[in-house]
């Protein structure tokens, strides 16, 4: 017999037949198995919310037993570290709005310079970079969420400075050592410098481009490998400038590069360079969600990027990103405030609009992973754009608030 069951009641011996999430959304990779120990049962129940078991090819539910308080003390003290936590994130916060804020200062400065045949302060684009390095190893969540505050205005600036970040936090997540982090950050801040020499009317063009506009844009990689070249920067940052659109099946530019004739941290930045651009509002295109990004990555995995790269991505930041706006299944509106290693789709949120959309006077933190008080769990049913949701947020969806709020 088929039965549909919550996780909480699934045991081991137990026969899956049919998960309530896609795959993608889940550790596993098929959906009809045998549970056959306590890991692959804790992984179902960090994933799903219920489950199909097939009562002929495994256990049935036992009878119905009475939750002890023990069992559910473990609950409490997790919710308890995850308001301390909170608490260290929007110390970082503040750390990291000051970082952001400079290295977005540095970065326009630069463009300009490059625009008016100056030189390119290297100096302090590298100090920019050390401050948003740190910031990523005390923690990486604080500017993860401040790559989510996004206008509609200055993208070249807003996007590098994100690939910058989201760079810096998947190398963190890779375990690459600490000058490579920064030279790679670097690299990341500065890829499209070489955009500065190129005519805004055709790189804010709504229209497509022509063949010879696009060759035009193309130039870019060359324009930043030439300008940077003459400032003593390390060779990974000139292969992350040069070749960051080179694509593993050949299709990239400029040189059609294959496979691992492109290098490991060009192969980065240009995954993190198509994550941000998908995500962000620009001129041709509405932003996607987050999820919907990680699925475009993953169906390209094979054609444009390195698959464990996009895998290891994904991994890095989670379904739904630390940042994330997020509308519950029940209504609720709020921002998801870090990832639970252990179950990617239920992050920690701080809800900011009730049900009905008006704002929470006490903002609650919510781990999706935990039962609510009246035992039921909240999920996320959908992710917001903050662009459109600005209006209605008003000053809860800024730095400072945010701040205050995780
Ligand atoms: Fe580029």
């Amino acid at each position: 017999m088929l039965r549909r069951i919550d996780v909480d009641g699934l045991r081991v011996g137990m026969f899956v037949c049919r998960l309530d999430r896609s795959w993608l959304e889940t550790p596993f990779f098929r959906h009809r198995f045998l549970i056959r120990n306590r890991k692959q049962l804790e992984q179902l129940r960090a994933a799903c919310r219920q489950v199909t078991i097939d009562t002929e090819q495994g256990l049935d539910l036992p009878p119905a037993a009475n939750i002890t308080a023990e069992e559910l003390a473990p609950a409490q003290l997790l919710v308890a570290a995850t308001e301390e936590q909170a608490h260290s994130l929007g110390r970082e916060l503040v750390t990291a709005g000051g970082a952001h804020r400079e290295a977005s200062g540095v970065l326009e400065q630069v463009l300009d310079d490059v625009r008016l045949g100056r030189g390119v302060d290297t100096q302090r684009t590298r100090q920019v970079v050390k401050g948003l390095t740190e910031s990523v190893v005390r923690e990486p969540s604080a500017l993860l969420c401040l790559t989510q505050l996004k206008t509609r205005s200055r993208y070249a600036a807003q996007h590098s400075v994100n690939v910058c970040i989201f760079t810096l936090v998947f190398a963190r997540h890779l375990g690459l050592p600490g000058e490579v982090m920064h030279d790679l950050g670097l690299g990341a801040l500065l890829l499209d410098v070489g955009k500065a020499r190129i005519p805004v009317e055709i790189l804010d063009k709504p229209d497509k481009l022509t063949p010879a506009e696009f060759a035009l844009v193309k130039r870019h990689t060359l324009y930043g490998r030439r300008i940077l070249e003459q400032h003593g920067v390390s060779d990974l940052v000139l292969e992350v400038v040069s070749d960051h659109h080179e694509r593993i099946d050949g299709s990239g530019y400029p040189r059609g590069l294959k496979g691992k004739e492109i290098g490991l941290y060009a192969r980065i930045v240009g995954l993190v360079d198509v994550y941000d651009a998908i995500t962000s509002a620009r001129v041709y295109g509405d932003p996607v969600s987050t999820l919907e990004a990680m699925r475009l990555l993953y169906q390209w995995r094979y054609q444009q990027f390195d698959h464990r790269l996009v895998e290891k991505f994904i991994q890095c930041l989670g379904v739904y990103p630390a940042g994330s706006l997020v509308e519950m299944d029940s209504g609720e509106v709020g921002v998801v405030v870090r990832v639970n290693a252990r179950n990617r789709t239920r992050p920690v949120v701080r809800l900011l609009l009730d049900r009905s959309k008006r704002p929470l006077a006490e903002a609650p933190l919510v781990d999706l992973t935990r039962p609510m008080e009246d035992g039921a769990s909240m999920t996320i049913g959908k992710v917001l754009d903050p662009l459109a949701w600005q209006d209605r947020l008003g000053e809860m969806w800024n730095e400072e608030t945010l701040a205050a709020n995780v």
